[in-house]
């Protein structure tokens, strides 16, 4: 009899945890299945990834929970005219310098534009650099012209100028993607 009380007690803990991890875990809002790129459509400047005909991409409206430690993937973007990162940025409609830290957030991150020009702090490579958000990096959409034939951004990703990377001293041939974490500043 006592077994079984706690083999119950057991089981409603372990539904307990399944039930708070349904609510807050992340969940793909759909996936889309990539083209070819038309020719001369695609920047694959500075790790910029294209998409490839019939792969499927995830899609998220939604970002991991921002603590005061968020884990994220950094990755390195031009926000310049005739950049890699296509139109001006969405917060201000303006074109940034690559030697300005600024970066683009995952749109669950980016929340509706809530983060628009705020400054957050990324901590990696041993060190820290504050950073002013600027822009969205797409999750729900891409592989079209819009979004120049790329995937659409994972739901994790600091997009950075390079003045970020060089902020964090990290040796240019290590640039593309890089663990990190970051708070609001
Ligand atoms: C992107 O690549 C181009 C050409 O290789 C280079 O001139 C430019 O500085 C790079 N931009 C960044 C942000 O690294
Ligand atoms: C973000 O940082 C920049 C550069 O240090 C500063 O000019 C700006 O006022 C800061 N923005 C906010 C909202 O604190």
């Amino acid at each position: 009899m006592k077994s079984h009380i706690s083999n119950s007690a057991v089981s409603f803990l372990i539904l307990l945890l399944l039930a708070t991890n349904l609510v807050e875990s992340c969940k793909p809002s759909g996936r889309i299945r990539g083209k070819k790129p038309p020719p001369g459509e695609c920047n694959q400047e500075n790790y910029s990834d294209c998409c490839k005909k019939g792969k499927f991409y995830k899609t998220y409206k939604c970002s991991p929970k921002v603590t005061g430690h968020t884990k994220a993937v950094l990755t390195l973007n031009s926000f310049e005219k005739g950049g890699d990162g296509g139109g001006p940025s969405e917060c201000d409609n303006q074109y940034h310098s690559d030697n300005t830290p600024v970066v683009a957030l995952s749109t669950g991150w980016f929340n509706k534009m809530q983060r628009c020009l705020q400054n957050i702090t990324l901590y990696g490579n041993g060190r820290s650099v504050n950073a002013m958000v600027v822009d969205e990096c797409d999750s729900t959409a891409g592989c079209d012209a819009d979004h120049d034939y790329q995937p659409p951004c994972p739901n994790n990703i600091v997009d950075a100028s390079k003045a970020v990377w060089k902020a964090l001293k990290v040796p240019k041939s290590d640039w593309g993607e890089l663990d990190i974490y970051w708070s609001e500043a």
